[in-house]
């Protein structure tokens, strides 16, 4: 009779691929976290801040840096990955940029699925690493065609939008939550009263929320959410929500409420209209004097709108949100007229909005939220 089986895994590779990674972290240092310059002319009456955490100084240039070091990690420590394994991800882009850097790192093939509507300069990045991108026609057809592949070739696929808040070490590790309130610990207002962030996978905002409920810290999450994406009205709806039109900021967005959104630890959702994030990405860039990613527009909109709030209640206090990608990405796109006129885009609708909350702190906007 048998009584013992046994598999044993050679660990050598494995060993090193995560030392590999230690290592490449050990040499990154954390992001900034900037203090955004509201203006003086409101006067004493305005105790509040603004900080952005400039998750666009990673070395592949997103907050996906994170993500992808996470993924892998989960995926070598799991027994999933090995020297033999091609990597496989869906993606919109960031998050491949950033998996394509660490597949390299691993000299591990890698295969990013993605829309064929994924910008040039995000293609560019992962074919530069070694990448290679594979494209389907809908963003709903990402998931299934990853796995596809990654059965076909043996692979492995990382699957970020289940994995993201799984392989996300929430409790601290210098996670995104830890290090802002860390870098926040010296400041005026040291517990932000709100952090605002968009959703892809839903992982940061899990990453936040949870991690504001295990320090017992007084701070409210709002997630941003822009068009035609399916988080928002199943948040407000109480029911999952399935959208037909892909989300026209790259990045957030998603046609089905993906496994990593935790909606139980969102305080609030705000749906921003695509040409009103774009307009704030503008402003910023003006404001900072170099170009943010329209996902950053979206997080500033919300931001800007939960600041007046405050104001107009007259509490003092701090809210953080994120400069999730630059827009040097997206100089053919988000930042060329005739491409926004193309996409039926019209930032200058809310000019007037951002040029009111610049004079007086008002929000003349009084689009769709919900609080739960
Ligand atoms: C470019 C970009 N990607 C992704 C996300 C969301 O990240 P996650 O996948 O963790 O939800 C954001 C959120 O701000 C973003 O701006």
């Amino acid at each position: 009779m048998t009584t013992v089986a046994a598999h044993p895994q050679p660990r050598g590779w494995v060993d090193n691929a995560i030392r590999l990674i230690e290592a490449d972290s050990r040499r990154s240092a954390d992001t900034h976290l900037l203090r955004y310059p509201l203006p003086m002319s409101w006067g004493g009456g305005a105790d509040i801040a603004l900080y952005l955490k400039d998750e666009s100084t990673h070395i592949t240039g997103s907050l996906k840096h994170r993500l992808a070091r996470s993924l892998f990690l989960y995926g070598l420590c799991n027994g999933r990955i090995d020297e033999r394994t091609t990597v496989v991800e869906a993606s919109s882009g960031s998050t491949a940029v950033s998996e394509a850097y660490f597949a390299a790192l691993l000299g591990l093939p890698f295969i990013a699925v993605m829309t064929a509507s994924t910008s040039a300069s995000k293609i560019k990045l992962i074919e530069a690493q070694g990448g290679r991108c594979h494209f389907v026609g809908q963003p709903g057809d990402v998931y299934t065609e990853a796995q596809r592949i990654a059965d076909e070739t043996g692979g492995h696929y990382l699957d970020q939008f289940t994995n993201a808040e799984r392989a996300t070490d929430w409790r601290g590790n210098n996670n995104i939550a830890e290090s802002i309130y860390e870098q926040m610990s010296a400041e005026r207002h040291p517990i932000p009263s709100w952090i605002v962030v968009g959703a892809g996978t839903g992982g940061t905002s899990a990453t936040m929320g949870r991690y504001i409920r295990y320090r017992r810290h007084q701070t409210k999450l709002c997630v941003v959410d822009p068009e035609n994406s399916a988080f928002f009205p199943s948040y407000a709806e109480g029911r999952p929500v399935v959208t037909e039109i892909p989300s026209r900021i790259e990045g957030i967005g998603r046609p089905r409420v993906e496994p990593s959104f935790l909606p139980e630890i969102v305080d609030r959702m705000v749906s921003v209209p695509d040409s009103a994030s774009i307009a704030a990405a503008h402003h910023v860039s003006r404001v900072l004097g170099r170009r943010v990613g329209p996902s950053t527009g979206t997080n500033v909109w919300g931001a800007f709108g939960v600041l007046a709030e405050m104001v107009a209640a007259g509490v003092g206090g701090s809210v953080v949100t994120l400069i999730a990608d630059s827009g040097d990405r997206y100089a053919d796109t988000y930042y060329d007229a005739d491409w926004l006129a193309a996409h039926n885009l019209d930032p200058s609708v809310y000019a007037g909005a951002l040029a009111e909350f610049e004079r007086s702190c008002g929000w003349v906007w009084s689009g769709s939220s919900t609080a739960s």
